[in-house]
């Protein structure tokens, strides 16, 4: 069974102390992630350490950073990078998130670097793919995002492929309460896993999880983890709200 994961993406949200009673009042629950799944927190860097700390000694519960920077060292003023995040036992980074791509200018190519940066260091990149309204709508979107696949990905080899990460996030889906229905999900990312099987063999391809995300909520989870390609969630708005992030980690399979 692929690892099923519940990806919290907290954004630029949340100062430290309500960011701690988040991640509290969710591991005070009742979750208990199998071995076979994961809940993951991705929280602003300044709250790594301290969020590290709180989930130190459960089984399954892990923080990952929003993103990283890609270049090893050196005159970056305000970016963060790889061996940093390494150095304070980060084990998972975000890559590639839509609102990079739009907001921050970055190229797949700039992606494909970070995740290079990531994989040396034996951080797991969550590397986020989608297409925005405008392609959806002229019906491309399956070649957009395989393309961003190509130039992202796969001059990976077949070790390397296997410890990414994929999280397939439409931007219009992306905090417009405007959720892919889950024919429109399970079709993307059997797509994507065609994709990567063709690349690199079924076996790989039915080995990577794949992540839905766009306005996942408590109500919508079952139906959308319910996909057999739909690996769990990467969750901006919800993932705020500890009963609906919950209820978001018992969709899980
Ligand atoms: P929402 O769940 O708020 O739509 O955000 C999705 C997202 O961007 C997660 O990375």
């Amino acid at each position: 069974m692929r690892t099923q994961i519940a990806a919290a993406n907290w954004k630029m949200n949340k100062t430290l102390q309500e960011g701690t009673q988040l991640l509290n009042d969710i591991l005070s629950s009742d979750i208990d992630p199998s071995t076979t799944q994961k809940v993951i927190f991705a929280v602003p860097f300044p709250y790594l350490t301290v969020s590290n700390d709180v989930i130190k000694g459960r089984a399954n519960i892990h923080i990952a950073a929003q993103n990283c920077h890609h270049k090893i060292s050196g005159a970056y003023t305000g970016e963060v990078s790889v061996d940093m995040l390494d150095s304070i036992d980060i084990k998972y980074c975000i890559i590639g998130h839509s609102e990079r791509r739009e907001l921050f200018d970055e190229s797949n190519q700039v992606i494909a670097e970070k995740l290079n940066l990531c994989l040396g260091k034996g951080l797991t990149p969550i590397f986020c793919c989608g297409e925005a309204l405008s392609i959806r709508e002229a019906g491309t979107q399956n070649d957009y995002v395989e393309n961003q696949l190509n130039e992202s990905l796969f001059h990976l080899n077949k070790v390397e492929i296997q410890k990414i990460v994929i999280a397939y996030e439409p931007i219009w889906a992306i905090g417009t309460g405007k959720t892919a229905t889950s024919e429109q999900a399970q079709e993307m990312h059997a797509h994507l896993r065609n994709v990567l099987a063709k690349q690199y063999g079924s076996d790989i391809a039915n080995n990577i999880s794949i992540l839905y995300g766009g306005s996942v909520k408590g109500s919508n989870a079952v139906e959308l983890f319910g996909q057999p390609d739909v690996d769990g969630g990467l969750v901006g708005g919800a993932s705020l709200i500890p009963s609906e992030f919950v209820q978001i980690i018992k969709a899980l399979k």
